[in-house]
């Protein structure tokens, strides 16, 4: 069945939404790049390639289903951080802000009938209750840290593990 032309809109919206957030966890790993802590840069990074792979998926449901893509200009805010912790801090308001954009694409999809499209957004739930976990768990652990070098050094060798 073809998309209805609501939930088309919403999805390229969502297209948008994540390719924003790519840009932004770019910023981020900018940011990083100007410190010591290239660790949290390849974090960052590595985060950043996961939402193309949103954004990918959902251009590629959409063609799925007959819809038109429309892609859109990628707003980019003011990313000027002062310490790690305050740039996962904002990841953390981002990740919320895209489970929040999903869920509205879902209750859509509920209103309109879409049964396809609830089912390929099941995918998405499941996705941003990593990504928000992830981030909790690092700025928990940068807020245990209280700023110790030490400390910070041995989170970002951390960070700086995961693949990119
Ligand atoms: Fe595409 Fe970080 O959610």
């Amino acid at each position: 069945m073809q998309l209805s032309p609501k939930v088309e809109r919403v999805l390229n919206d969502q297209i948008n939404h994540e390719l924003t957030a790519f840009y932004a966890y770019m910023a981020m790993a900018a940011w990083f790049e100007q410190t010591p802590y290239k660790g949290f840069s390849t974090w960052m990074q590595a985060q950043s390639k996961e939402e193309l792979t949103h954004a990918d998926k959902i251009f590629h449901y959409i063609s799925e289903r007959n819809g038109s893509i429309k892609l859109k200009e990628i707003p980019l805010d003011d990313y000027s951080f002062k310490t790690p912790l305050s740039v996962f801090e904002a990841a953390l308001i981002l990740e919320e802000s895209t489970t929040a954009a999903i869920h509205d694409v879902y209750e859509l999809s509920l209103k309109e009938k879409d049964f396809e499209t609830q089912n390929f957004l099941n995918w998405f739930l499941k996705e941003q209750i990593e990504e928000e976990s992830s981030v909790r768990d690092m700025i928990d652990k940068l807020k245990l840290s209280n700023g110790s070098p030490s400390a910070l050094m041995h989170l970002d060798s951390v960070a700086g593990k995961r693949p990119l």
